[in-house]
Formats: C-alpha cells, sequence, structure tokens
C-alpha cells in the first residue's frame, strides 16, 4: 500500500471493551469516509477485534495501536493487523516492528528520538501526545532541522484541531479517539459514528 500517512486525513484510534461492537463500528467508520482504523491493544477485547474487522469488514485498513512489546507485535499480525503504532520507540520494540513486515510508526515525542529513528532509516512516526508535547507549534519547530520525517500527530486532537496540524508540511495524518466516543459505542449509535467520521474525511 501507499504510504500509512497518506490514505486518509484521520485515523480513527478506537478503544474497544466489547468486541461486538467492532464490526459495526468499523462498517461506520468505513461509510463516512475512514477505512484506516488503529484499534488498541489496552483491552482485552482489542486482538479479537482486529480479526473480526480485518475479517469481515470490506474497505477497512486496521492495524494495532498501543503496540508496547516484542510479543505485542507477533499477536497483532498474527490477528491481521496491516499496521502497527506505539507511543513510544524503545530500540527492541522498534527492532520487532521493523521485522514484522507491515508498516509501522513509532512514537516520539522529541529531537533526540526522532533522531534516533532517522539514523535507522525511518521517515514516518507518531508524534505522541501531541497536545500535550507542544502541539502544532511545537511539531512546525521540529521540522526546521528535521524536515525528512513526517508525522501522524495523536493525543488530545479533536475536529477543531485537527486542520492546524493537516496544514503542517510535515504531517501526513492526524489520529485520535474522538471518532468513536465511549457512550456512543455503548448505546449502538453507530449513525453518530459514521457522521463524525464523515465531518472527518473531508478535512483535507
Ligand atoms: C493514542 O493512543 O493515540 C491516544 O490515546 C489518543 O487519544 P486521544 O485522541 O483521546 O487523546
Amino acid at each position: 500500500m501507499s504510504s500509512l500517512l497518506d490514505l486518509a486525513p484521520v485515523v480513527p484510534v478506537v478503544v474497544i471493551d466489547d468486541v461486538g461492537t467492532a464490526v459495526p463500528m468499523a462498517r461506520a467508520l468505513v461509510a463516512g469516509g475512514l477505512p484506516v482504523i488503529e484499534v488498541t491493544l489496552r483491552t482485552e477485547a482489542g486482538l479479537e477485534s482486529i480479526r473480526r474487522i480485518a475479517a469481515e469488514v470490506e474497505g477497512a485498513v486496521v492495524g494495532a495501536g498501543t503496540v508496547r512489546r516484542p510479543a505485542d507485535v507477533e499477536a497483532a499480525v498474527e490477528a491481521g493487523s496491516r499496521f502497527l503504532v506505539s507511543p513510544g520507540s524503545p530500540a527492541a520494540l522498534v527492532d520487532a516492528m521493523a521485522e514484522s513486515g507491515v508498516p509501522f510508526l513509532p512514537g516520539v515525542a522529541t529531537a533526540t528520538e526522532v533522531m534516533a529513528l532517522f539514523e535507522r532509516g525511518l521517515r514516518e512516526m507518531k508524534f505522541f501526545p501531541a497536545e500535550q508535547a507542544g502541539g502544532v507549534n511545537y511539531l512546525k519547530a521540529l521540522g526546521g532541522p528535521l524536515p525528512e520525517v513526517r508525522f501522524c500527530p495523536t493525543g488530545g486532537i479533536r475536529l477543531a484541531t485537527a486542520p492546524s496540524y493537516l496544514a503542517l508540511p510535515n504531517v501526513g495524518c492526524v489520529g485520535g479517539t474522538w471518532l468513536t466516543p465511549a457512550d456512543a459505542l455503548a448505546a449502538g449509535d453507530y449513525a453518530a459514528i459514521e457522521k463524525l467520521a464523515a465531518e472527518a474525511a473531508t478535512l483535507r
């Protein structure tokens, strides 16, 4: 596939408690125009949700988020993840992600972390936690000395703040949980999720 960062302007970061919501939620996101879906491994339902979305949701590009250990990499790929995202970039984890054969975004929040990954040949990373670490201005400043690297900023970003990130030359897409609110998932309100996705899909 072409670069993960160019498939959609917004990547929904989803936290699934009930595996039964995974497929209808993913269908709503795809219908709204957001095919790239990051399912976090921070709940027990995460891996099984990836498995079901990969098997049942046409048009979805599902991947795993909150990948923290090398063992997560193996489990995520086995479940059908087509990409991997991590909040950080410890060397052993980056080794495992690089060997996985699927695209991956290790997490960074400082120039030194970006430079360590750059040395390894990586040019695409997750900037996390985006708002808390310094937001748009911080990312713009990183682009001065490190213009070759592109980011998917995630952390605290919402519909109203996404456009200022997307306007930066070193941002490919943004990620966030605002597309799949816990109350909408609990209520089975997939129409609301599709509407949130449709609003975000037209941001670029
Ligand atoms: C992540 O793992 O990227 C964050 O948890 C995103 O969550 P937020 O959009 O609610 O900050």
